[in-house]
């Protein structure tokens, strides 16, 4: 695991969309994995600036979003659907067809979960895969728990997870319930990217790295994964040795 620190969350970004431009330009087909949330938000507005500048091109790239609530329209504005078009689909290059989420409103969602692990698969597996941190240690919506759930599946999303992200929702109850990449879907990936700052993530990363290999920690098994890249500003590693 190698652990980038910057200054700010601006240097953070740009390493870590500069290290998503590196795969690019290797593998122009490159299947990449998308996260939501304010942590990714920076780096896509570097991908765009680059992608404006020339420097990297998104034609042939496939992405698969690690999540998204259930009961929720993809044209919803608090959809995740909805925040990848707007915050990254929309300004680039990249084929929106091949541009994977799962359905939160399947009739089947255990089918819906199916598919999109099949999905996965059959396009090559993840290259490489971007995630946030949740306070509580969560990747994707893999929450802490005594077990681990391996595969895309159907989460009841905590309440510390509601109480951080009810905020967003102005004009509809927050979902209690979303779909998400499972550990397994998430370590399958090649290499992995994940980004955190602000104090608020110090205890959850200082854990990750160094507490016990725990689902009760899902980000610290990121730690068996072979090649993770964990970018932090100060203050998200402040606890950092
Ligand atoms: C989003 C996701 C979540 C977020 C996490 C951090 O697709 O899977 O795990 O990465 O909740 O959210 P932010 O970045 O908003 O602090």
């Amino acid at each position: 695991m190698k652990i980038i620190r910057s200054a700010t969350h601006f240097g953070s970004s740009k390493k870590a969309s500069l290290e998503i431009c590196r795969q690019v330009l290797i593998k122009k087909d490159s299947v990449l994995g998308f996260a939501t949330g304010s942590s990714p938000m920076e780096i896509y507005k570097y991908l765009i600036q680059y992608y404006k500048e020339g420097l990297v091109t998104f034609k042939q790239v496939t992405a698969f979003n690690l999540d998204e609530y259930v009961g929720i329209e993809k044209t919803h504005p608090n959809s995740y659907a909805y925040f990848m078009k707007d915050n990254l689909f929309s300004h680039i290059d990249i084929d929106i067809n091949k541009c994977n989420i799962e359905n939160g409103l399947a009739d089947d969602l255990e089918q819906e979960c199916e598919n999109y692990e099949k999905a996965i698969d059959s396009a090559g597996g993840i290259d490489l895969q971007i995630l946030g941190i949740g306070t509580n240690g969560h990747i994707g919506f893999n929450e802490p728990s005594d077990k681990i759930s391996a595969k895309t599946h159907i989460v009841k999303l905590t309440q510390s997870t509601i109480d951080s992200n009810s905020k967003y929702f102005s004009d509809m109850q927050m979902p209690t319930k979303a779909i998400t990449m499972g550990i397994a879907s998430i370590m399958k990936a090649k290499k992995i990217i994940l980004i955190a700052s602000g104090k608020e993530k110090a205890q959850a990363i200082h854990e990750s790295l160094y507490g016990e290999i725990t689902p009760k920690m899902p980000a610290s098994i990121l730690r068996l994964h072979p090649d993770v890249s964990v970018y932090v500003d100060d203050e998200a590693g402040k606890f950092i040795i």
